[in-house]
């Protein structure tokens, strides 16, 4: 089943299409990398599947249903663009006032769950005023998880936070998909930090969605390669192409795909007399991938 199907999915700000025609669909269970440049139309997604705007097109299904079923709603958690909190009110009391809204039952026990859940029981008593941008970040995170949502929505809940600070979100995201089997929909540009969680990836362009994809498909693009510079790449190129169909001429040097070790590269280049400056494997990583596709998609149109 899919916890999230949207098709055909528009919407326009008066003259603006911030989303057109996007066809999504986030299985149950996943953890779903939404990518896409700043103004690329993530929030405006994100905010059509929560509710908080109204499609100007198509449709939206949330566990098969209509995304306004009541049922599913609730249990849906949401972090979109900055956390609402009250300034001068501790993060406890921004965290107890929103439990209080959700009428959860047990709100104390359920206020300090998710604090601990974010290592932020240390900072409860603090002004959300005077909390790093980093800890308000985490509050959010921990707002959305009030009531133990079986679906998330986190938009950009990685930005502005360091390397700690992702680390406890991202090892709580992981936590919750694995154990609770919460469905996680997630916006970062910080493509390197999704790579470490995400189970599938959409990648949205002015507004729709032009590639989807499984994690394991997403690592086949990201090739392995061996990385050669020399003092004649001309006359490198020449020998590899007797042996390998699949060189590319890049970053001053010569990607050679399909081949595992760079010993084999190597010997050949010692066999034919080419001196080696520099020899690595490596491997086109999210980052690269998704410059590719981006790039590729520009041409198209
Ligand atoms: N409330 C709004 N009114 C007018 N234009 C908007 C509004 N919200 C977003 N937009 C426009 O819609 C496009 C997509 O924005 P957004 O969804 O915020 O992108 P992203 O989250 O990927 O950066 C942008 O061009 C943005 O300026
Ligand atoms: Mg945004």
């Amino acid at each position: 089943m899919n916890a999230i199907e949207t098709k055909g999915l528009s919407k326009a700000f008066h003259s603006i299409s911030a989303v057109q025609d996007l066809t999504l669909t986030v299985p149950e269970g996943s953890i779903y990398g939404f990518i896409g440049e700043n103004g690329s139309g993530k929030s405006t997604t994100e905010k059509l599947i929560c509710g908080l705007l109204v499609p100007s097109g198509g449709d939206i299904r949330l566990y098969g249903r209509h995304y306004t079923d009541a049922g599913v709603r609730a249990r849906m958690g949401v972090l979109i663009e900055n956390p609402g909190c009250f300034p001068n009110s501790t993060v406890y009391q921004n965290l107890m006032m929103q439990a209080l809204n959700l009428d959860i039952k047990h709100p104390r026990a359920e206020v300090e769950r998710v604090l601990k859940l974010v290592s932020m029981a240390g900072a409860a008593g603090r002004k959300f005023k005077q909390c790093s941008l980093g800890m308000k970040q985490r509050l959010g995170v921990a707002q959305s998880l009030l009531g133990r949502p079986r679906m998330l929505i986190l938009d950009e809940p990685i930005n502005g936070l360091d390397a700690d600070g992702m680390r406890i979100v991202r090892e709580t995201l992981i936590e919750l998909n694995r154990e609770d089997g919460v469905t996680i929909l997630i916006s970062s540009h910080i493509l390197g930090e999704l790579s470490k969680i995400a189970t599938h990836y959409g990648i949205i362009r002015n507004g729709t969605l032009i590639k989807e994809m499984q994690a394991n498909e997403m690592s086949e693009e990201c090739r392995d390669f061996v990385f050669l510079k020399t003092a004649n790449d001309g006359g490198a190129l020449a020998v590899l192409r007797q042996k390998y169909h699949e060189l590319e001429q890049k970053d001053g040097g010569i990607r050679i795909y399909n081949e595992a070790e760079s010993s084999n590269v190597n010997s050949l280049m010692y066999a034919n007399g080419i001196p080696v400056n520099e020899i690595s494997f490596q491997k086109i990583g999210l980052e690269e991938y998704y410059l590719r596709v981006m790039s590729r998609n520009k041409e198209d149109k």
